[in-house]
């Protein structure tokens, strides 16, 4: 029998899925679980997978490699869809083909298959970066062309085929979470106008429920990468998970956001991405105090074009590469340490040190010391401004 590597969450989709396949494509299910920051039951997973008639079924912990390879970058690239969301649902999915597309190639599988609906990006960065990978695999969307009209229709297959589920728990929004942030959508979030409930909100306290005092924390980088929090070493995925941690019981990192999905609609998403809004300001800071003045303008608008890359699905593509290289080659003087005082749902960046700062005390002062020739200010506005002189005098004229 040929085989099909199914992308499996362990829900009620996917579970329907592995029946589903085999049903209408004959195919051997094979799936495949990554673990990228929910705490899930490896055993458990497993133990779904085989009762909903999968032949075998790989779980693997993706943190690092998330964190060094795909997370890392972006935080490099400060990428933030449309100035606020980190991408962390974004940045997981190529990460996802990738492995997909490894998997099938060793399992000898002619298929792949995974459990996005028809409407979001995720189909998008999946399908794309299966492609780029490896064209030859054919993709199924099961989700895309079944015929279950509702949820219940297809609990109602599941229980037909002694698919085992926990229907219960299922909450009322569609949730994906990974160690960079959560994405929050659906039930009443779709009324714009509606405040989200608190109950919506998974990694971060309500303000009112954050702590009286601010908290401190210092977080230090060595060539662009977070290597300390509050003077102690800790690798990156340890690092993340304290400040997702920290950063949450602070109430930071909250975005209530319309944003414009790839497919053409407007979408009320909500997200929660403690550590991501920590890490992304104090790079940003730091970045900011070593780097000069034309390097970090251009950089915005680069960032900009990185951030739709990652949300467009274009993971594995000459440009994305290309920016990678760009913001990969200044990192070597992003070294030193930056201080971030956590309070009542703000982070904020309060202090930053670096022996390769571009500041200069004694060219900023307004007091004793001052080292700045202010004499050569005078000849320097003569010429910035001479290509404008008198340009609107005229103009002037007739008005008066
Ligand atoms: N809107 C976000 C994005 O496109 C989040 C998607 C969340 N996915 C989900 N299955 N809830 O990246």
């Amino acid at each position: 029998m040929k085989k099909v590597i199914l992308a499996y969450s362990g829900g009620l989709d996917t579970s329907c899925a592995v029946k589903w396949l085999q049903e209408q494509y004959g195919l051997d299910v094979i799936c495949f679980s990554a673990f990228i920051g929910e705490v899930k039951d490896k055993t458990k997973i497993i133990r779904r997978a085989e009762a909903a008639g999968a032949l075998k079924t790989l779980v693997v912990d993706l943190k690092e490699e998330f964190a060094s390879e795909y997370i890392m970058p972006a935080l490099w690239a400060h990428a933030r869809y449309e100035g606020k969301y980190p991408l962390a649902t974004a940045l997981g999915r190529p990460l996802i083909a990738k492995w997909l597309v490894e998997v099938a190639e060793r399992e000898g599988a002619d298929y792949v298959a995974h459990g996005c609906t028809g409407k979001g990006n995720d189909q998008v960065r999946l399908e794309v970066g299966i492609r780029s990978l490896n064209p030859d695999l054919k993709i199924i969307a099961p989700l895309r062309e079944w015929e279950f009209k509702t949820r219940e229709e297809e609990i109602e297959y599941a229980k037909e085929r002694k698919i085992p589920i926990d229907v219960t728990k299922k909450s009322i929004y569609s949730i994906d979470k990974n160690i960079w942030g959560i994405a929050i959508e659906a039930g009443i979030l779709e009324n714009p106008m509606l405040e989200p409930p608190e109950e919506a909100y998974v990694m971060t306290k309500a303000y009112d429920k954050t702590p009286k005092n601010p908290r401190y924390l210092e977080i230090g980088f060595e060539k662009g990468v977070p290597v300390r929090l509050d003077g102690k070493r800790m690798p990156l995925v340890a690092m993340i998970e304290k400040l997702n941690e920290i950063a949450g019981e602070y109430g930071v990192g909250r975005f209530d956001m319309i944003e414009n999905r790839l497919v053409g609609i407007k979408s009320r998403e909500v997200y929660e991405a403690p550590a991501a809004d920590v890490l992304l300001k104090a790079h940003e800071e730091l970045e900011g105090f070593v780097m000069d003045r034309e390097f970090l303008h251009y950089k915005r608008v680069l960032s900009e074009k990185y951030s739709e890359l990652v949300y467009f699905g274009l993971w594995f593509t000459p440009l994305k590469e290309a920016l990678d290289s760009f913001f990969a080659s200044n990192q070597s003087r992003v070294t030193g340490k930056v201080r971030i005082k956590l309070d009542r749902g703000h982070a904020l960046c309060v202090g930053r040190e670096s022996k390769f700062a571009l500041y200069h005390e004694k060219l900023a002062t307004y007091s004793e010391g001052d080292i700045f020739d202010r004499k050569a200010a005078t000849g320097f506005m003569k010429i910035w401004g001479l290509p404008y002189e008198g340009m609107y005098q005229k103009q002037r004229g007739r008005k008066a």
